[in-house]
């Protein structure tokens, strides 16, 4: 492999915070089990604080819960922690596993009284499989029918009382009944970089690595926001710090891993600068449409969304309007391109013959 070794590889892109097979062997270690280990998003955290300490002074379900945000935040972790901090069991599975409404039926029916079922990407249920959820979330009850045509007949079969977790990176997908059985909305948010870092920290504690307050400091700067990348990079940069210094995790250190793995100091990887250039040098800086970008840079649109754009977005370097994407000063400024009002009237084809 050449220099451009991480340029084009999106399936092992180390900035991705969707979870890579890579990733299970310190995931599950990593894993905070209560609200208390859990770093930041306070407002969520204070608001579940008091449903599981409620629900559990009447002996009740939770109200079902729907957490809501990009992938790598802490959506499954979160789901994990409520149902241990309540107490009860956690059935996990996900909506694109749920094929039959069977499946749920037979989920549903081995749930003991309380019991957590978390679905992940919710979003992605089946019609028909939503339609048990209904009267399940609403009235803890499975409509069967029985039988076929004019005989057919339906039987109601009461469920224990449950709390569902849904998670999705992809609230607006979800169909408005569905979201309607939710009591308790929570979207995560991404993190910041004090929150980030004493994550790298309290992670580098476990993994037994040592990492000064500094590095950390480096690492959670170039995260994007997103706990799962923090992990990761912590876990890359360890190898770093072994060969190039003394095993301990530095600013120096990190910084020089960081700038070989190609991410640069605001976390963005040349995947995302490919995109920004894209619409710069390509689209004027926008507006274009996602639909046409996804095309332009070979990504699917619907990726661009969940796991670009937040970032982008976040640090200011991407807005959304009404007519498309467009590039703001501050990534011109980063990309270190000129940016000129001028600029914003060259023709078109004047700008393709650029290179992208
Ligand atoms: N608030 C948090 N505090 C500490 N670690 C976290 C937090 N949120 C997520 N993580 C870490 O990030 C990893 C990914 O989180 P996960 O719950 O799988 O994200 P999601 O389900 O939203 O994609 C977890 O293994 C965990 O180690
Ligand atoms: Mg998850």
């Amino acid at each position: 492999m050449g220099e451009n070794e991480f340029e084009y590889d999106l399936e092992n892109r180390i900035v991705a915070p969707e979870f890579a097979g890579d990733d299970s062997d310190i995931e599950y270690s990593l894993r905070p089990r209560t609200l208390s280990e859990y770093i930041g998003q306070e407002k969520a955290k204070e608001n579940l604080s008091v449903y599981i300490e409620a629900a559990k002074k009447r002996g009740e379900a939770l109200d079902h819960v729907l957490l809501y945000g990009p992938p790598g935040l802490g959506k499954t972790t979160l789901s994990n922690i409520i149902a241990n901090e309540l107490g009860v069991n956690i059935r996990v599975t996900s909506g694109p596993a749920i094929e039959k409404p069977g499946d749920l039926a037979a989920l549903l029916t081995n749930l003991n009284q309380n019991d957590v079922l978390f679905i992940d990407e919710i979003h992605r249920l089946s019609r028909s499989v939503e339609e048990v959820l209904y009267p399940a979330m609403e009235d803890y009850a499975l409509d069967i029918i029985i039988g076929k045509g004019p005989s057919a007949r339906s039987i109601r079969i009461d469920l224990p009382k449950f709390t569902l977790i849904g998670a999705t990176t992809r609230a607006g997908q979800l169909s408005a009944p569905l979201r309607d059985r939710f009591g308790v909305l929570l979207r995560l948010e991404l993190y910041n970089q004090e929150q980030l870092s004493e994550i790298v920290y309290r992670s580098a504690g476990i993994l037994g690595i040592e990492c000064d307050r500094n590095g950390a400091m480096e690492l959670a700067r170039r995260s994007r926001g997103t706990p799962r990348i923090a992990n990761r990079l912590l876990k890359r940069v360890r190898d770093f710090a072994q060969v190039m210094g003394d095993g301990i995790i530095t600013h120096d250190i990190a910084n020089e891993a960081l700038n070989r793995l190609d991410i640069d100091s605001l976390g963005l990887d040349t995947i995302d600068r490919r995109m920004l250039n894209t619409i710069i040098k390509v689209y004027n800086g926008g507006p274009v449409g996602l639909d046409t970008l996804a095309a332009a840079i070979g990504e699917e649109a619907v990726t661009l969304e969940d796991v670009y754009e937040p970032y982008l977005m976040q640090i200011g370097f991407l807005s959304r309007t009404s007519r498309g994407r467009c590039v703001t000063v501050q990534a011109y400024e980063h990309l270190g391109i000129k940016y000129n009002a001028e600029n914003k009237n060259q023709t078109q084809n004047e700008q393709l013959t650029l290179d992208i």
